[in-house]
């Protein structure tokens, strides 16, 4: 039986952006971007504040290619890499779903990119991962950017979850966002 965590990153094209696998030359550009008050505040807890040089080195060099951490992609815009957007099966019987996490850099926030990026991984889902049959995306209630990409990919509002994180030492309330695979797709696994 083919695993999942088996099948090679895709690259993934859209009009706004190409999603592809890091590469050791991206560092410069990621550090830039996401050395970031405005993207950390959104991002779990372990996102590093500051995010230095030898982050962005061991990410691009293979730090996103940990098998826990199922497929990442880096976004690239004409050649930048200005963020990322990943996707993590959850294990044992819990295994049809998975999460969705994404970040832009600043600088292109505004222009549909990441509301491109999560339509391109999500339709890549329902076509490549017959398992997977719902992905779920975690918003910080305050994060209504990120909670309008989701809406704008057709992802539909679960829960809410409140006092459900603590980032920066303070316990958050999220909002969790859903879609699920079109019924006459649906597979077992
Ligand atoms: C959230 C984030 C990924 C959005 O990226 P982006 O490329 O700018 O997103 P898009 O341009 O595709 O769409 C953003 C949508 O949010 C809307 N939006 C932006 N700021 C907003 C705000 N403060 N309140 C409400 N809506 C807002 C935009 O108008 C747009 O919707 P529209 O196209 O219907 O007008 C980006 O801001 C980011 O990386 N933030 C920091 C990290 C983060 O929050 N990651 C997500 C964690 S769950």
């Amino acid at each position: 039986m083919t695993t999942i965590a088996a099948l090679p990153l895709p690259t993934l094209l859209g009009e706004r952006c190409l999603l592809r696998d890091f590469d050791p030359s991206d560092a410069a550009a990621i550090q830039r971007h996401a050395d970031d008050e405005a993207v950390w505040r959104n991002l779990f807890e372990g996102f590093p504040r500051p995010y230095t040089m030898a982050h962005a080195r061991e990410w691009c060099s293979g730090g996103s290619r940990n098998p826990a951490m199922g497929w990442v992609w880096c976004v690239d815009r004409e050649g930048e890499a200005i963020g990322c957007i990943g996707l993590r099966p959850d294990a044992g019987w819990l295994r049809c779903n998975a999460e969705v996490g994404y970040w832009i850099g600043r600088a292109h926030w505004g222009r549909g990119i990441a509301s491109e990026a999560l339509a391109m991984v999500t339709q890549w889902v329902w076509f490549a991962l017959p398992e997977l049959t719902r992905l779920y995306a975690p918003i910080y209630t305050t994060n209504e950017a990120s909670q309008r990409v989701a809406e704008r990919c057709g992802y539909t509002l679960e829960a809410l979850m409140r006092k459900s994180a603590i980032k920066a030492g303070r316990v958050i309330d999220r909002v969790q966002y859903a879609i699920y695979r079109p019924d006459d797709e649906a597979s077992q696994g």
